[in-house]
């Protein structure tokens, strides 16, 4: 990240180094992706068991797409694999880490559904913070949701775009609306599957079929559920219906309480709709 510029040389800059507070799915996934894409990465997080189960699991992932990437040239892979994880460094400073960021140029948000302005608002800098959104697996999917404030300059939302695509994503510009994009389409529609199979409408299995053969969606919404995380969809709704208690469309399903009270948040503790091994 570029220090101490003006506004046009800022424009200009292209961001080189990158600091992720938060080492879990998401943030190891984008820590990845900004490692794989020639940018130097900072993972901060509160534990070394967290960091380091982080930095496992880019090597696991990395390891994935080497397989496809080098798959004649398992050598150049493994190189490859060296080489990112060179760029990542991590630390458990969270104080060094928010005195850097002090004198960064830009503060980027991941979040799933909290409103940008808010989190903003917590800054002095609200010209320069600006939201990304990014989707699980952050290395496969391809779209990255940007989402400027009304108080957000143009060089930040500029920088947010070519930041982006630097990533090797594809960028599309939202309005600070619950959701943005995708997943105030996406939860509705995966919370509107597990009601209808509380009413007995459909098996999940049947259901997960028949939005994968029927509608084209490589996960149905059982497996999406399980594998995004039941702890975040229903941190997710619970938050619009707080905000909009009236709106159907966020009404809180029991089964999902259910399950979220038991611990069962899908593939990461065992077991959530389905049980994995
Ligand atoms: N890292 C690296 N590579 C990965 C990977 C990862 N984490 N996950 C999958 N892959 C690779 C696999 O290695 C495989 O490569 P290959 O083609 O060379 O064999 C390829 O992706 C396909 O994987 P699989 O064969 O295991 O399974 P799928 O074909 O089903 O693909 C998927 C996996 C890409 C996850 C696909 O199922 C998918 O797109 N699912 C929907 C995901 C989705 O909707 N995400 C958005 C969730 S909402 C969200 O994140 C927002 C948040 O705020 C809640």
């Amino acid at each position: 990240v570029c220090r101490g510029l003006s506004s046009s040389a800022v424009r200009a800059a292209a961001i080189k180094h990158v600091t992720i507070i938060g080492g879990g799915q998401m943030g190891a996934g984008i820590a990845q992706v900004a490692a794989s894409t020639g940018h130097t990465v900072t993972l901060v997080d509160t534990s070394d068991d967290i960091l380091k189960k982080a930095v496992k699991g880019i090597e696991g992932s990395l390891k994935r797409v080497v397989k496809k990437k080098f798959a004649d040239k398992p050598e150049a892979g493994e190189e490859f694999i060296q080489k990112v994880l060179q760029n990542v460094s991590v630390s458990t400073d969270a104080g060094a880490a928010a005195q850097t960021l002090s004198h960064l140029c830009f503060i980027y948000y991941n979040t799933s559904s909290l409103p940008i302005s808010d989190i903003a608002s917590s800054t002095n800098r609200l010209d320069r913070f600006g939201g990304l959104h990014f989707f699980n697996p952050v290395p496969m999917m391809k779209l990255v949701e940007v989402i400027g404030t009304s108080a957000t300059s143009q060089e930040t939302f500029d920088s947010l775009l070519n930041f982006s695509k630097a990533l090797g994503k594809t960028p599309v510009s939202c309005k600070d609306t619950p959701g943005f994009i995708v997943n105030r389409l996406l939860v509705p529609y995966v919370l509107e599957a597990i009601r209808l199979h509380e009413r007995g409408h459909g098996s999940k299995e049947d259901i997960d079929i028949a939005m994968k053969l029927g509608a084209g969606y490589p996960m149905g919404p059982f497996e999406l559920s399980d594998y995004v995380g039941l702890d975040t969809m229903k941190f997710i709704m619970d938050g619009w219906n707080e905000k909009d208690p009236d709106n159907p469309l966020f009404a809180p399903s029991e089964m999902l309480n259910k399950l979220v009270a038991e611990g069962k948040y899908g593939k990461k503790t065992g077991e959530g709709f389905y049980k994995y091994k």
